[in-house]
């Protein structure tokens, strides 16, 4: 073997504001397989991760938890890391970008770029929320498309019509947080000066840090011109302060992928590793980041640039994947196709599906399909059906032959030799992340020992008088064979290989693989995987639909569950509704009802009697002198205690009745809409 490796990996840090679905854990699966790969090759691999816990819709959603920012980030990277743990994922450590080593990392950083002079600084002029008070990203902005008129857009691109636009073109645009309406205002912001490594990162990026296709990519990016990159925020943000700029914070993905360094120095830290040797500008150590291929801009442009700029290494490798789609779709919440990842563990087993995604990971950016017949259909056979049946068929003549002791004898060493020699071939393939090619060999290489097995019938043979011998050496073989393709399985299969190794009483180790076992005592056979049953993934689909259906309504607002939004109406429908200021001249109780005020309202020169059912909230004396909304042109309806000649407006439900109120310096009769 090669002389060992030193190896630093990561994965994508996934953000601290919603739970990981089956598209992480396809990157996850992915980085882990190499990993698991390169630790049984002898190399020293770490492997790095952590939340991504900054920004402004972690502290948006935090907000609309009522908790602060620090509790939820941290709630969030529990349910993380118990997901990462349950689906066998071995990171060395997980930490947070809210960390004191991220923020001195990323101090340290801007601190060299600024001094390089790589830094510039200009005011910029950018929509604000007044009500709020904060800059609205463009996300955050809504509004009508300008091309084609569709109303509820978002404030970059069209979602009806795929035009693109600057959010200033939308017509009526409003703030996607409060409802109001964006003003314009300048603040300072600070840029990285991306342009003047366009040189540096058209080597870089055809060194072979990237696969070709994605090279080609960011060729046309750097062709076409890059440009500074904005890389700070205005306060309100959760982050960390800019040095030397009060009231400016870090972008959120100026300081995630320092967050890999971060991670690192943690556990070096703790466990004495040195930290420098990694990560000095001529470290001969190798450095792999795995990521989706949306994040490549990030990942291959700005983060080598800015790792060039301040005196440290440049990744090995960015290894990018596709993206997953369930059933040849994009997962859909409504189909139960968007699967969480612990909705998943919830019903089925995580080598299933750690197994599926290796089938058919080739290492390039194409997007994986997750097809749920398919999944079900290649596990069962594959695994259940080739794998765990070789040992299965063998154990329990070796137990009962030769009391659990496999032959000394090697039945067919042509086989033997076959698929015990398929080991460098395979180690090539995982080392490239073609994982779809290993595993089409390795299961070549069991339908081969099941061939075996099948031609040599031990089942009919220990029926046979003076035949047990070749019994015992048959299956000897057969148990042998499986211990092979369970060393080539291991990366995708910790857990099946643990219980293997029991099985085996022995260490699959990649080494070990030319060495059969003979007379060796193995242990009692339990049976190491379940069929995958149809019902189990029909429940996950069903409780996924159903858990979309719960976070859509419980997200917005609670009594939403009970009273869900009415069927849809048009704008000329809505605008049909007259809603007048009204300004409440009196208002008394009324005699021999249990529920109503009798209102006296003035809507600017006309007065209106309108009865309100509003007497469980409100007492007459303290209404008198308040504004409100009123509908204007509802029919009058006669009541028993006289004609009701409209409306007041009042939120309200079995809890709680709130009457509608305009801000101050609304004038009665003005137009509500
Ligand atoms: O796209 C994402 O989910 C980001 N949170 C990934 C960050 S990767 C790294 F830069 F931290
Ligand atoms: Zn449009």
């Amino acid at each position: 073997m090669s002389s060992k490796r030193q190896i630093l990996v990561t994965n994508a840090l996934p953000y601290a504001n919603a739970a990981l679905h089956l598209g992480h854990v396809l990157e996850y699966t992915q980085t882990d397989v190499w990993v698991r790969f390169q630790r049984m090759r002898g190399h020293e691999c770490y492997y790095l991760s952590a939340d991504d816990a900054h920004g402004t819709a972690i502290m948006l959603k935090a907000d609309e938890k009522g908790v602060t920012a620090e509790q939820h980030i941290a709630d969030m990277r529990a349910i993380h890391e118990a997901d990462f743990k349950d689906f066998l994922i071995s990171v060395d450590n997980y930490h947070t970008t809210h960390s004191e080593e991220n923020r001195a990392f990323s101090e340290l950083i801007y601190n060299r770029l600024n001094k390089n002079g790589h830094i510039a600084k200009r005011d910029i002029t950018q929509a604000f929320d007044p009500e709020k008070n904060l800059f609205l990203a463009d996300r955050y902005i809504k509004g009508t498309c300008p091309t084609c008129k569709t109303e509820d857009q978002y404030g970059d691109n069209c979602e009806a019509c795929g035009a693109t636009y600057a959010s200033t073109d939308l017509i009526n645009p409003v703030s996607a947080i409060s409802g109001a309406t964006p003003i314009e205002k300048e603040s300072t912001h600070y840029f990285f000066k991306l342009p003047e490594f366009t040189e540096f990162l058209k080597d870089w990026t055809r060194s072979g840090a990237v696969q070709p296709e994605v090279a080609n990519k960011l060729g046309e990016w750097l062709d076409s011109g890059l440009q500074e990159w904005d890389i700070s925020r205005d306060a309100p943000y959760f982050g960390f302060e800019i040095p030397n700029a009060p009231g400016k914070y870090f972008y959120v993905w100026l300081d995630a992928p320092i967050g890999y360094m971060a991670s690192f120095k943690n556990l070096c830290d703790r466990e004495g590793i040195d930290f420098d040797h990694y990560w000095n500008k001529d470290s001969k150590t190798e450095l792999y980041h795995f990521i989706g291929k949306d994040i490549v801009n990030f990942h291959a442009l700005f983060w080598p640039a800015m790792l060039k700029s301040a005196k440290f290494r440049t990744p090995t490798k960015i290894c990018v994947h596709g993206f997953v789609t369930v059933n040849g779709k994009k997962m859909s919440k409504s189909r139960g196709t968007f699967i969480n990842a612990r909705c998943y563990l919830d019903h089925l087993n995580p080598e299933y599906l750690r197994y599926y995604y290796a089938s058919k990971l080739s290492g390039s950016v194409e997007d994986i399909d997750l097809n749920l017949e398919d999944f079900q259909q290649k596990v069962n056979s594959d695994l259940v059906g080739k794998v765990v049946n070789i040992a299965s068929r063998c154990a329990k003549f070796i137990a009962n032959g030769n009391e659990g002791v496999l032959s000394a004898n090697i039945e067919d060493p042509a086989l033997w030799t076959q698929v015990s020699g398929a080991a460098n071939r395979i180690a090539e393939y995982y080392e490239s992340r073609d994982y779809s090619k290993a595993i089409r060999e390795i299961m070549a290489q069991a339908d081969a020992a099941n061939e075996y097995i099948a031609a040599k019938e031990p089942w009919k043979l220990n029926k046979i008088e003076g035949k047990q011998q070749e019994v015992q050496d048959i299956c000897s073989l057969g148990i042998n064979l499986f211990r092979v393709l369970l060393t080539y399985l291991k990366p995708v299969l910790p857990s099946m290989a643990v219980a293997s190794e029991e099985f085996l009483n022995d260490s699959l180790n990649w080494d070990s693989v030319q060495q059969p076992l003979t007379e060796h005592r193995i242990n009692t056979f339990k049976p190491l995987m379940q069929r995958i049953e149809k019902d189990s993934i029909d429940a996950m689909v069903a409780a996924s639909k159903e858990e979309a259906a719960k976070v859509s309504t419980a997200n917005i607002e609670g009594p939403l569950a009970e009273d869900p939004i009415a069927d849809e109406i048009s704008f000329d429908d809505f605008i049909k509704t007259d809603l007048r200021v009204a300004l409440i001249i009196k208002a008394n109780h009324v005699e021999g009802a249990e529920k109503l005020l009798q209102l006296t309202l003035d809507i600017g020169g006309e007065t209106r009697n309108v009865f309100s059912g509003i007497k469980a909230s409100y007492k007459p004396e303290d209404l008198e002198g308040r504004l409100t909304v009123m509908v204007a042109n509802l029919a009058p309806r006669k009541m028993r205690f006289g004609m009701s000649e409209g409306m007041v407006l009042a939120a309200g439900d079995k809890k709680g009745i709130y009457l509608l109120e305009p801000d101050s310096g609304a004038q009665p009769g003005q137009r509500v809409t």
